[in-house]
This record gives structure tokens, C-alpha cells and sequence, in this order.
């Protein structure tokens, strides 16, 4: 397992495109995908110099402040890809939790660095609930960009002291 460099790999981009059927730029998440990726949370899972499995992560904001004063920072996984000829074999969770415990520990930039809190609060996905229940992710009421409703989204908190979310809200790209 390594980080993504270069980045976009080339390899990821015919992963992505063989493990996601028709055209994935079409999904929502891609409208939350403006900004570069946060690189250090993207990796990939090698065999015989082939790439099998990558995960990317992209920060986003959300449109409802949870606390007065509160900067609050959000992470986007996905894309998650694991090429067909690999799946059931663990690569998907392996690179899940390999990225999520980095997540928790990733050197924050000022402000937090200096009260010693971890890097961002949380982590949102649109996916399989089976999947990502597994992996410690609950279902959360995100409106979809294009205000479609979905009850895939889900909430993996990096800390423990996490305000409640508020009943319904929405998650837009940083620049
Ligand atoms: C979904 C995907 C990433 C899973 O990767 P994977 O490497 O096959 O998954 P893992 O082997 O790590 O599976 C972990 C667990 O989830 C289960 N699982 C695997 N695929 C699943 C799915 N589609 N739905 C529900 N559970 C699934 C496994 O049985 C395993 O359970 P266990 O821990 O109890 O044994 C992979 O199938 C893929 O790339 N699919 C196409 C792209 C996609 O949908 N990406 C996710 C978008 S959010």
C-alpha cells in the first residue's frame, strides 16, 4: 500500500472507469470535487506493479454552521475502487482503515495544530449502508447536490466530542 503520486495516477483513472458502471463524472460527489484532493488520504493497493484498489478523500464545507465560532473541517471519501478481478478480498476495508486512522492523526494547520486536535472532524460518504456500517460509518440526512434525496449518505466522526448534526443539510465544494 502507498500514497496516490503522481497524482491522478493513470492507472487509478482505468480503475476508476472499469470498477464504476456508466459515466461516473455524471454522479453528484463529482460537483463536491472542485478543490485537489487532500493527498495525503489518497492511496492505492498494489500487485505486480498494477494498481487493484484506490481511495481518494476531498475536504468539503458544509452550508449549516454547527457551533458559533466552531471551524469545523469535513472530508468527502471516494472514489474507492477495487478492480473487479479483486473485490471480496479485503483491499476495499483495508485501504478504509488504513486512511481513516491516518485521518485521525493527520498534522493539523494553523489554527488547531497549536491545541494539539486532530486534522478534521469528520468523514461523509455516499455508499452502500451495509458496507460502510462495517466500517463504523451511521447514516446521516445529507440533501444531494443536485437536491435529489439519497439515504446513502453516512458520518464517520475522527473525534469524539462531535456537536449532534443538524436534521437535514447540504455539503458543498471548497474552492
Ligand atoms: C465496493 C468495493 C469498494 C468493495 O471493495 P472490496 O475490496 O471488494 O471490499 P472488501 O473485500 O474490503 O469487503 C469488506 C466487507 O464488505 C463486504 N462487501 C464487499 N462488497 C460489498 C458491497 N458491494 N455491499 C455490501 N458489502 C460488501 C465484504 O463481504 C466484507 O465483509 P466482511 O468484512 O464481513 O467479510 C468494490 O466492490 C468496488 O470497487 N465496487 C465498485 C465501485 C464502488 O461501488 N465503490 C464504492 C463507492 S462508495
Amino acid at each position: 500500500m502507498r500514497q496516490e503520486t503522481p497524482y491522478p495516477h493513470p492507472q487509478s483513472e482505468t480503475l476508476l472507469n472499469s470498477a464504476f458502471k456508466g459515466n461516473r463524472l455524471e454522479r453528484d460527489v463529482y460537483l463536491l470535487r472542485h478543490c485537489p484532493p487532500e493527498y495525503r488520504l489518497c492511496w492505492v493497493i498494489e500487485n505486480n506493479q498494477e494498481i487493484i484498489a484506490m481511495i481518494r478523500y476531498w475536504e468539503v464545507k458544509i452550508d449549516t454552521p454547527l457551533c458559533a465560532g466552531q471551524n469545523y473541517r469535513w472530508l468527502l471519501l471516494g472514489p474507492l475502487a477495487v478492480a473487479p478481478q479483486h473485490t471480496h478480498q479485503g483491499y476495499g476495508k483495508q485501504l478504509i482503515q488504513h486512511t481513516l486512522t491516518l485521518a485521525k492523526t493527520l498534522p493539523k494547520t494553523l489554527p488547531k495544530t497549536l491545541l494539539g486536535e486532530t486534522a478534521f472532524d469528520a468523514v461523509f460518504v455516499s455508499g452502500e449502508l451495509s458496507y460502510y456500517k462495517k466500517l463504523g460509518f451511521t447514516p446521516v440526512s445529507i440533501k444531494s447536490p443536485r437536491n435529489s434525496a439519497s439515504n446513502h449518505w453516512q458520518i464517520y466522526p475522527l473525534k469524539d466530542n462531535l456537536p449532534a448534526m443538524p436534521e437535514s443539510f447540504s455539503l458543498v465544494a471548497t474552492d
